[in-house]
């Protein structure tokens, strides 16, 4: 289990977080051309370079300025990487820092970062406490190394980036399309998770009624046939925001999805190719996730039902890290990492099961589910209020599970993303229920 408290094994944990996060941000941002970081790429992202000074901006201040005391490095250049300040559209505009400077930048912190992190004692306030505030860095980068993945996917041009496929299911499917979770209490969120953000705090029971869910996330064959039953031409499937949506900007497939000689295809990180019907379906919004589940005569799942169908160990009553149980991710658990640029086929990863059999909760594809992004019963807002606190209320929707695109990390049963319903770039897709 990790709740980890050897102050060794801790630093060691923080240092191999922060280099695998920097490994990744060099990769997506040595893969392009200056002209190419500095470009944007679509008004719903921020140039590539400034998520890069905005990870560096983002360590110095938690690391650097609060815990070690230092005074702002470019004290002109903070309000540039303040999120707040400046929505992702205005961005370009900005006297931002170029290329080499953005890059010479975060390395200068990262220096000054593994030398504060040598002797700091891992403890004594809450943000040192088991490493917290390095750990909350590391998943701050993976955060954007996720952000800046949803850029390369915008952006057009000849393929960058490449990666081995996952391989294709050893393993039988699972024997059911749905499993029964029986009624009952659950622990849901956590208190003892050292590097959990605050939304995910703190652990609570709730009771749900028995439900049915979807062993295997929803493929792009399934909802091929959602299309073809004119499931994009049917009012009745869609929540009235969502019908305005489709109809006022001509949806009628995925994201980045077209049709051609009457085949389906998609850009994928540059590639046109066949649309694969056994993957789980990608780059779809709240509203086509919500229309399809009642075409299907289904519901999404509650985000309480998608964490206890992921955590719930019905032999213990006791909530796990993960579905598989409390070990770290490996790769035969789940597609993370950016380790495949892809979702693996549905039906994958049978190590990462749950007690009851559903697959690929961990990974591949962020799940839709029904829920608000609400706080949890005794939520305190920490170490900063714009991480969550402001995000709260009825206008964004909680994602779970974490894509292809999430490292470890920032990934685990607790972890909870939001967006608003709308979204259709981020590397979301679903699974469904029903009551039983
Ligand atoms: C949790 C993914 C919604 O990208 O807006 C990054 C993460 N917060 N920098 C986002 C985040 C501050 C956040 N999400
Ligand atoms: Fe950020």
């Amino acid at each position: 289990m990790h709740p980890e408290t050897d102050p060794e094994r801790l630093r060691e944990r923080a240092v191999a977080a922060l280099t695998t996060a920097r490994a990744r941000t060099a990769a997506l941002t040595d893969a392009v051309s200056d002209h190419d970081l500095t470009a944007q790429h679509s008004p719903l992202m921020s140039p590539l370079v400034w998520d890069l000074a905005h990870i560096g901006n983002m360590e110095e201040l938690w690391l650097l300025r609060h815990v070690a005391g230092h005074e702002s490095m470019h004290p002109e250049i903070d309000p540039l990487y303040d999120a707040f300040e400046h929505p992702r559209a205005e961005r370009p505009k900005l006297p931002l820092l170029g290329p080499r400077e953005a890059r010479r930048y975060a390395a200068e912190v990262r220096g000054r970062v593994f030398d504060l992190l040598e002797r700091t004692p891992l403890e004594g306030t809450s943000l040192l406490d088991r490493g917290y505030v390095f750990g909350m860095i590391a998943q701050h980068e993976q955060q954007h190394d996720e952000t800046m993945l949803i850029t390369h996917q915008l952006r057009r041009g000849a393929p960058v980036l490449t990666a081995p496929d996952p391989q294709p299911p050893t393993a039988p499917p699972p024997p059911a399309s749905e499993v029964l979770v029986a009624a009952g209490p659950f622990t849901m969120g956590t208190s003892a998770e050292p590097w959990s953000l605050d939304n995910e705090r703190p652990a609570h029971v709730r009771d749900l009624p028995a439900f049915h869910i979807d062993t295997v996330p929803v493929t792009n064959g399934a909802y091929r046939a959602f299309m073809a039953d004119g499931g994009y031409r049917e009012p009745r499937w869609w929540a009235p925001e969502g019908w305005k949506q489709i109809r006022s900007h001509s949806i009628e497939a995925p994201l980045f999805w077209h049709r051609e000689g009457g085949q389906w295809l998609r850009r994928r990180f540059g590639v046109i190719e066949p649309v694969p019907d056994g993957e789980p379906v990608l780059h779809v919004s709240w509203y086509e996730a919500d229309a399809y589940a009642r075409w299907a005569g289904r519901r999404l799942p509650t985000e309480a039902e998608w964490e206890k169908a992921a955590r719930h160990d019905p032999a213990t009553g006791r909530s796990r890290r993960y579905p598989w149980g409390d070990a770290d991710p490996t790769p035969a658990h789940a597609n993370l990492g950016q380790r495949h640029l892809r979702p693996a086929p549905a039906g994958g990863y049978p190590a990462g099961a749950s007690p009851l059999g559903v697959r690929q909760l961990i990974g591949d594809v962020w799940e839709w589910t029904a829920s608000d992004f609400l706080p949890y019963p005794g939520f305190r807002a920490f170490p900063y209020r714009e991480y969550s606190e402001v995000f709260f209320g009825p206008e964004h929707k909680v994602l779970r599970g974490g894509s292809f695109a999430v490292d470890p990390v920032a990934c685990r049963g607790t972890f909870r993303n939001w967006d608003l319903p709308v979204r259709r770039q981020i590397f979301s897709g679903f699974r469904t229920a029903r009551d039983a």
